[in-house]
């Protein structure tokens, strides 16, 4: 029976995390948790990305991002981009469950942890940098708006120490070391990839009883490529794996592959039509494009001969340049996808773009991204990799925008609307 009133809950605040959640949510089904899954985004995640998210979690919730903005610690922990993970906070406001488990959307579960919910709030396990700890990346926490006002005022008076959503949850809750060792979760509900590294005959021993595995620090899942056919994760000079990772990075590739990756090409299809009945108004044989938006529907013959497609692909490179991808429906017909940000961030590539329709994975269509200047035995002997684009930079919000999201009550808390900003404005104007 499904347990309603308790739920799994992750975060994504853009589309690259997103991907990890849409994996996470999927270890948890297919290990049949019977509890919710609850996922928090913000402004910046895709509609593609959102409709994906919706069909593995039962709730998506919209919120706005909070950013410590605190540079100088998050340097310390060489991890500038960490600020938004006090965003984290808002998962004591899904008041509409009494008990959660928080995830990170870089843990993969390895069996059924339904169990975790026999604990109370704040149960987590030892972080392997500093045990006295705990790591923020699995923990159990009853919702509460009242946890969730005293925590943003502690994050306003207190800061963090590791400039996230870790360093303030430890100074918060900072009995957890010593108080009741029932709120110790044991290290197997959230084995960092990097203690495999460190300390492997630990791993050994132990490592077959891990229950998540979490991917914690710069390297990613979706940071790595993959090979399709020998279903091997590839290391380049950017990303470094210990033997005993690979097996889980592996392990996350093969789900992303066979069961995320469709979702999100559906998803795509169908927010393609909608983009197109909506905007484009595209007649069949269309072949100008206009830069930056996406087109559909070019025809190219049923079945694919490599060479017409080089020579289209070559065609349109000439003008989208190494951006633009071909995309082949089981239908026959094609698309080319210029790979404008917003396009092109929430699908990963399949390289090279040669392939046939009875490829794909679950009767979808595949990406190919079209390489300049590359001879077609090239293009044909290479491997298919699949990757994992990285996020675009978001643009600053304009002084307009920004009044705007007061006005429609998107208030940053930490930030330029903190309590101490808007009183300094108020005696500006009253001096
Ligand atoms: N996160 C996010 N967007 C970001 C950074 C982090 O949504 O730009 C969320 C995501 O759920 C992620 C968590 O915050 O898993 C913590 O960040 P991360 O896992 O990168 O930290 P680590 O575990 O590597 O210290
Ligand atoms: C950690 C945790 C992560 C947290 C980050 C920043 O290492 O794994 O969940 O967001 O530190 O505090
Ligand atoms: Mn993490």
């Amino acid at each position: 029976m499904p347990v309603t009133d308790q739920a799994f809950v992750t975060l994504g605040t853009n589309d690259a995390y997103c991907h990890g959640a849409l994996v996470l949510g999927q270890s948890l089904r297919n290990h049949r948790t019977s509890r919710m899954l609850a996922i928090l985004i913000t402004p910046q995640v895709s509609r593609v990305m959102r409709a994906g998210l919706s069909n593995v979690f039962d709730t998506v919730v919209d919120v706005d991002e909070i950013d410590s903005k605190d540079a100088v610690r998050l340097a310390l922990l060489k991890r500038p981009e960490l600020g938004v993970t006090f965003t984290k906070l808002h998962c004591w406001t899904l008041t509409q469950y009494n008990k959660c488990v928080f995830m990170d959307a870089d843990t993969l579960v390895l069996c059924n942890v339904d169990e975790l919910f026999d604990r109370e709030e704040f149960s987590a396990a030892p972080d392997s940098g500093w045990p006295d700890c705990f790591n923020s990346g699995v923990f159990v926490f009853r919702p509460s708006l009242k946890t969730f006002e005293l925590l943003l005022k502690f994050a306003n008076e207190c800061g963090s120490f590791d400039g996230g959503d870790q360093g303030l949850l430890n100074m918060f809750f900072s009995d957890w070391a010593t108080m009741d060792i029932s709120k110790h979760l044991p290290f197997l509900y959230n084995l960092s990839s990097s203690a495999i590294y460190t300390y492997a005959p630990a791993f050994r021993y132990f490592g077959k009883d891990a229950k998540v595995v979490h991917f914690l620090g710069s390297a990613k899942p979706w940071s790595y490529k993959y090979n399709l056919e020998t279903k091997t994760v590839i290391e380049d000079c950017s990303t470094s794996l210990s033997e005993s990772q690979r097996p889980f990075l592996e392990l996350w590739w093969e789900m992303y592959s066979s069961s995320i990756l469709p979702l999100l090409e559906k998803c795509q299809e169908s927010h393609a039509s909608e983009h197109q009945k909506e905007e484009l108004d595209l007649s069949e044989n269309q072949t100008e494009f206009e830069e930056g938006s996406l087109v559909s529907s070019y025809p190219l013959p049923m079945s694919v001969n490599t060479e017409c497609v080089t020579e289209t692909t070559a065609d349109s490179c000439g003008k989208f340049s190494a951006n633009s991808q071909l995309v082949q429906k089981v239908d026959g017909s094609h698309a080319i996808i210029v790979a404008e940000p917003s396009q092109s961030s929430t699908l990963p590539t399949v390289q090279p773009a040669l392939q046939h329709a009875e490829e794909t994975v679950d009767g979808g269509f595949y990406f190919g991204t079209c390489e300049k200047g590359k001879t077609q035995e090239e293009l044909t002997s290479s491997i298919s990799e699949l990757s994992i684009p990285p996020e675009p930079e978001p643009e600053p919000p304009s002084a307009e925008d920004q009044r705007r999201k007061w006005e429609e009550g998107h208030i940053d808390y930490l930030g330029k609307d903190a309590f101490e900003n808007i009183q300094k404005k108020l005696d500006s104007f009253l001096l």
